[in-house]
């Protein structure tokens, strides 16, 4: 059988470890000869690497481990390249957070004017992935999931058209794992779901049983109590800080202004952003509780193992909800056909929506890539809603290409997160400054 090198872009990405665990755990569905990991921060994925060079060596020996800033060594001779990179790392998030909060306005990761600051920038690094992946090793396919997979979506579909990459986001797995605990099943696998809309911005329409059955009645009851809280928190989760449990039971919220769908938890930075920025703490953003949370666990076990020689003892866990990008290499690899939730070209689709948008859809998936299926027209409320956050997402990378102040100036204004041209301008301008040497120029 054959065994696959793969090189993980963002070496000394927080959640590398955990993926290095589940690879290893999954060696007999998914086998591997060579991990590499490539940084453009040799200092940062040093501490990852010397840590995870010792855990592959006491779980399997025979798989040959190397870790590099030069992306000739990284990219040569590899299968699949899986990226998680964060261009300016926790320091850039914390602007991207907090910048916005000072005008009264939004201020996340992924979405809004962080969201369009982070795209800005990540960008041109996934990018240059591409190029040095298509340069050394032009058979290997990239499962991206840096963010903000939207833009950046759209950014690779326009910009490299031809490109082997897929992008993917964890999310709506996190929300299906939940959804399946809350009726009492084992697992996600256990369910068949209809699903459409943009990253971080879609809605389930159908959820059923391995045998038809429709499990939308039973799930929906929990939602619009609960949302997707569980009574017990399921132990692997990255996602259970307090912050976390409040986005997952603010869904009730979102789920009653359209109860014929269940909603993705992102939706509420859209439907409900003046509460965002209520509760948001200006001095200590997200960004802030990770660095002071996960990131600081992550690094203190790697050098523990490091320092003691050994990982036996370490408190890492394998990321286990992980292991979809394990299912979706093996669905090429072994081109499984395995239906999964991707974020592709919409090409009909969703039948009245733009061709051209990136959406997030089930997808059979092969070893030509992904196969979108049909999830037909959608309504109203969802479309123009849609409609908007795509022009948003599309204007960002057009500015990005042409170098457009003008049009990034409108996407910021085109954003449901942001009340007006005049605070879009004003934030746009803090953002520029902020981001000198990220940025392309703009004028
Ligand atoms: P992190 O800052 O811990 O790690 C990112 C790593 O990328 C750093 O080591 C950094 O040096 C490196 N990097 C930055 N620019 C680079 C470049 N141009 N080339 C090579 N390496 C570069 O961040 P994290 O919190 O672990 O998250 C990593 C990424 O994964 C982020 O983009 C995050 O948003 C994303 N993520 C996405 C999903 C999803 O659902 N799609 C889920 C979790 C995390
Ligand atoms: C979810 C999203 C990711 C995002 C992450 C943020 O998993 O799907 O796209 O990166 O949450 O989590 P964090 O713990 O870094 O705030
Ligand atoms: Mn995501």
């Amino acid at each position: 059988m054959k065994k696959f090198s793969i090189v993980i872009a963002g070496g000394g990405s927080t959640f590398t470890p955990g993926i290095v665990l589940m690879l290893l755990d999954n060696l007999e569905r998914f086998p591997i000869r060579q991990i590499k990991f490539y940084d453009n921060l040799d200092e940062r994925q040093k501490h990852i690497a010397d840590a995870c060079r010792i855990i592959i060596k006491e779980s399997a020996p025979d798989i040959h481990f190397l870790s590099t800033t030069d992306p000739k060594e990284a990219f040569t001779d590899v299968d699949f390249v899986m990226a998680h990179i964060r261009v300016g790392l926790y320091a850039m998030r914390e602007k991207d957070e907090k910048i916005p909060l000072n005008y009264g306005v939004l201020g996340q990761e992924t979405c809004g004017p962080g969201g369009i600051s982070y795209g800005m920038r990540s960008i041109g690094g996934v990018l240059e992935l591409i190029d040095y992946m298509e340069q050394y090793s032009p058979n290997a396919w990239m499962l991206n999931y840096s963010n903000p997979a939207a833009i950046v979506a759209e950014a690779t579909r326009k910009l490299r058209p031809n490109s082997k990459i897929i992008n993917i986001c964890d999310m709506p797995v996190g929300i299906e794992e939940r959804m399946a605990k809350a009726i009492g099943l084992s697992s996600r696998k256990e369910m068949v779901v209809r699903y459409y809309g943009l990253n971080h911005f879609g809605w389930w329409t159908d959820i059923r049983d391995l045998e038809g059955n429709d499990l939308m009645p039973q799930i929906k009851a929990h939602v619009g109590k609960h949302g997707y809280s569980l009574k017990e928190e399921m132990e692997e989760s990255q996602h259970t800080d307090a912050s976390w449990m409040d986005t997952f039971s603010k869904a009730k919220d979102l789920y009653a202004v359209d109860p014929d769908t269940l909603p993705n938890t992102y939706l509420k930075y859209y439907l409900y952003p003046q509460e965002a920025v209520e509760h948001a703490n200006p001095e200590y953003t997200r960004a802030n509780e990770v660095m002071d949370g996960r990131e600081k666990h992550v690094f203190g076990e790697c050098d523990k193992i490091v320092a003691n020689g050994t990982a036996k003892g370490s408190s890492l866990e394998i990321d286990e909800h992980a292991s979809y990008i394990v299912d979706l290499a093996r669905a090429i690899a072994y081109n499984t056909h395995e239906r999964m939730l991707l974020i592709v070209e919409n090409k009909g689709a969703i039948v009245n929506f733009d061709e051209t948008a990136m959406v997030e859809v089930p997808c059979i998936v092969g070893v030509n890539g992904p196969e979108p299926l049909v999830q037909g027209t959608i309504p109203r409320f969802q479309k123009g809603m849609m409609e908007q956050q795509v022009a948003v997402e599309k204007l960002v990378v057009e500015a990005w290409a042409e170098g457009s102040y003008q049009k990034l100036w409108q996407a910021l204004t085109l954003s449901k997160t942001v009340p007006n041209a005049g605070v879009a301008k004003e934030l746009l301008d803090a953002l520029i400054e902020a981001n000198k040497g990220f940025w392309p120029e703009l004028s």
